[in-house]
This record gives structure tokens, sequence and C-alpha cells, in this order.
């Protein structure tokens, strides 16, 4: 028998003035996104903004529906729109935003498994921030680390 451990450091601010001019405009990003939720049903809004290697910034927002497990989260509705459009350019940071909650809230399992593979793809990691009403922003140094003994292409054989 082994024991092995797993950990990951990340980083808690209060309030984005924190960070850098750039991060501070692509969490406005996604907040803008999270007002275009189309969330009736959960009423919960989530926005989603990622920063291209080009500069540019996509956002997405959570899409729900009457059938409620056919609904898709802003990470994932934005990730799928981004690498359709742009599968040339590395996505270097993703913000998500909630409106409404002041508590801390992080990726569901399927965007993660998600955001795992065009991180894999790009070979790079892909930056997280997590900002809530409350203004704090968690910082996550990539998808990986949300996602311990993941899943990947590399096990398909
Ligand atoms: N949701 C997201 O869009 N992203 C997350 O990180 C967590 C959850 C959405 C899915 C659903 O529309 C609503 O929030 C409530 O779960």
């Amino acid at each position: 028998m082994s024991k092995k451990i797993y950990q990951f450091e990340y980083q808690k601010y209060k309030n984005p003035s924190e960070l850098s001019q750039e991060v501070q405009n692509l969490i406005e990003e996604s907040k803008k996104a999270a007002e275009k939720a189309y969330a009736p049903y959960s009423k919960f809004r989530v926005g989603a903004a990622i920063l291209l290697e080009n500069g540019e910034i996509l956002k997405g927002s959570n899409q729900e529906n009457a059938s409620y497990p056919v609904g898709v989260c802003a990470e994932r509705t934005l990730l799928s729109f981004a690498h359709a459009n742009y599968p040339e350019f590395k996505k270097v940071k993703l913000a998500v935003s909630v409106l409404d909650t002041d508590k801390d809230v992080s990726p569901c399992g399927l965007c993660r498994q998600t955001l795992l593979e065009y991180e894999a793809l790009q070979s790079q990691p892909i930056e997280i921030f997590l900002h809530n009403q409350s203004g704090s922003v968690i910082v996550l140094p990539s998808a990986a680390s949300l996602l311990p003994l993941h899943f990947n292409n590399e096990m398909l054989s």
C-alpha cells in the first residue's frame, strides 16, 4: 500500500481591485455575461468570460431548459463557443461570476472535465477566477488542480 496526498494552493481576494487591470476587466465582462443568463428555473445567474491569447474576450452564461437536465452551465456554453470559433487561440484566463449569492461558487464536475480537455489540448494551464456578489475572488492555478485523479484521453486506447 502506498499513501498519496493531493494538495493545491489557491488565493482568495476580498475584491477584484486587488488583482491586475486585465483580470478586473475579465471579471467585469463575466458579470455582464451573467446579466444575460437564461436561468428562469434556478434563478441562479452565472456568467463566464475567457481571455484568448490574441487578447479577445468571449462571454457566455448559463442556459436553462424546461426539461431541466438539458440546461448548460455558463462555463460549458462559453467553452464550446470559444473552441468552435477560435480553436487556434489558447484560452489563457477564465472568469466566472455569480450574481445571486455571496457564497463561494466553484465549477461543477462536468465543467471541470470540459475545462480539463481544453487545457490539456493546449498544454497550458487556464487560470481561473471565481467571483461572487460579495466581490470576493478565488484564484485557481489551472483546471487540472480542480480535478485530481481525472480521466483523460491518454487512458483511451
Ligand atoms: N451553473 C453554472 O452555470 N455554472 C456553475 O459553475 C455552477 C452552476 C448553473 C447551472 C444552472 O443553470 C444553475 O447554475 C443552477 O445550478
